[in-house]
């Protein structure tokens, strides 16, 4: 197989990133599209669109065109990926070729709307490459040797765990409670125990100042603002860290549980490489303080919190387009009958 040039692509829920071969990661930006009803017509994307989204006029509205890692509004997402790649004035033509993270055990209908978006920006080749794998290659793994390895990454919108073995998948698991989901138990804390209605932008606030999986030395608040329920009126109110808590603690035990299942199904020698190599985090919501600890505790085994978390998979999936004769089968892998799921 011939990569030529080629651009590497991890649309996420929260995120979109892109990798183009030879350069690096050139493109960071929210997956968020700006739409001006009246008009009918997209106004920005990404970045811009976050910037704008505070101060536009009630008839502009912010769609994120993937929802829990696959694409939700195809039209929106095609626009969207247009958008991104024109403002790096990327090389989109039958040369181009692309390798796109997608999430584990994708049904064919979702597979199929990630190739054809991507055939319809004007790329001659769409490879797909499942999540997890990439993650792990991004996060510095062996995944080719016949030893096995626990990734998970919590993303905005699914925390995907697998365990990987030469090249494939094993066993995996996909959760749709990650990032966006705590953001919502906080929502749903601020308004029971505080009586003030906040935004996801508040709760995503709250959860990076303060949030944590297990107690930490020092203690933390934040103030925030938000509409009084009775009133109606704004409101200021304080937020602890010991709250926050409390609020994340049943979709953490939630994640917890479903990571001692995987560990169960497990073929034992596989579960003994587990016991061995450990288990490695990424994605944003890794980044919640306390949450490998709590990992580590729960599960007996060492947990590692990779680097720069927010960008193992298109550091994997660059790695994995820089040298397509090493990881060349692990885009073919894709339907491989290593591949399982519970
Ligand atoms: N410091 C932090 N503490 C807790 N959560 C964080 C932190 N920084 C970012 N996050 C969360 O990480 C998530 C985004 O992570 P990431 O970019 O890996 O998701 P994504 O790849 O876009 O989503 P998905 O993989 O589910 O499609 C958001 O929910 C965000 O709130
Ligand atoms: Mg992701």
């Amino acid at each position: 197989m011939i990569l030529k040039k080629t651009i590497g692509v991890d649309l996420g829920t929260d995120t979109t990133q892109i990798y183009l071969k030879g350069v690096g990661i050139i493109l960071n930006e929210p997956s968020i599209v700006a739409f001006n009803n009246r008009t009918n017509r997209v106004v920005a994307v990404g970045l811009e669109a976050k910037r704008m989204l505070s101060r536009t006029p009630s008839h502009v509205t912010a769609l994120r065109p993937i929802t829990n890692g696959v694409i939700a509004d195809f039209d929106m997402a095609k626009e969207m990926v247009q958008r991104f790649m024109k403002t790096k004035s990327l090389p989109w033509s039958w040369l181009t070729e692309t390798i796109v993270g997608v999430p584990t055990n994708l049904t064919e209908v979702e597979r199929k709307s990630v190739e054809d978006l991507f055939k319809e920006v004007g790329v001659s080749k769409v490879y797909l490459v499942e999540e997890p794998i990439a993650a792990a290659v991004g996060s510095g793994l062996d995944i080719t040797k016949p030893t096995a390895h626990f990734i998970v990454d919590i993303g905005a919108g699914t925390t995907d765990m697998a365990i990987i073995s030469m090249n494939g998948i094993v066993v995996s698991r996909r959760l749709k409670i990650a990032g966006d989901y705590l953001n919502q138990e906080i929502i749903r804390g601020v308004k029971d125990e505080l009586k003030l209605f906040i935004g996801e932008p508040t709760a995503e606030e709250i959860k990076i100042a303060v949030g944590s999986a297990v107690t930490q030395s020092e203690k933390l608040d934040i103030s925030i603002r938000g509409r009084d329920a009775v009133s109606g009126l704004p409101k200021e109110a304080n937020v602890r860290d010991t709250q926050v808590r409390y609020w994340l603690s049943k979709p953490i035990k939630i994640m917890v549980e479903a990571l001692k299942e995987l560990i169960d199904i497990t073929p034992p020698e596989l579960a003994g490489d587990i016991y061995k190599n450990g288990v490695y985090l990424c994605g944003g919501g890794s980044m919640l303080r306390g949450m490998s600890q709590l990992f580590q505790k729960e599960l007996g085994v060492d947990v590692h919190l990779v680097d720069e978390p927010l960008l193992c998979v298109v550091r994997g999936i660059g790695l994995i387009a820089e040298n397509p004769g090493f990881y060349g089968n692990v885009l073919e892998s894709f339907s491989s009958p290593l591949s399982a799921s519970i």
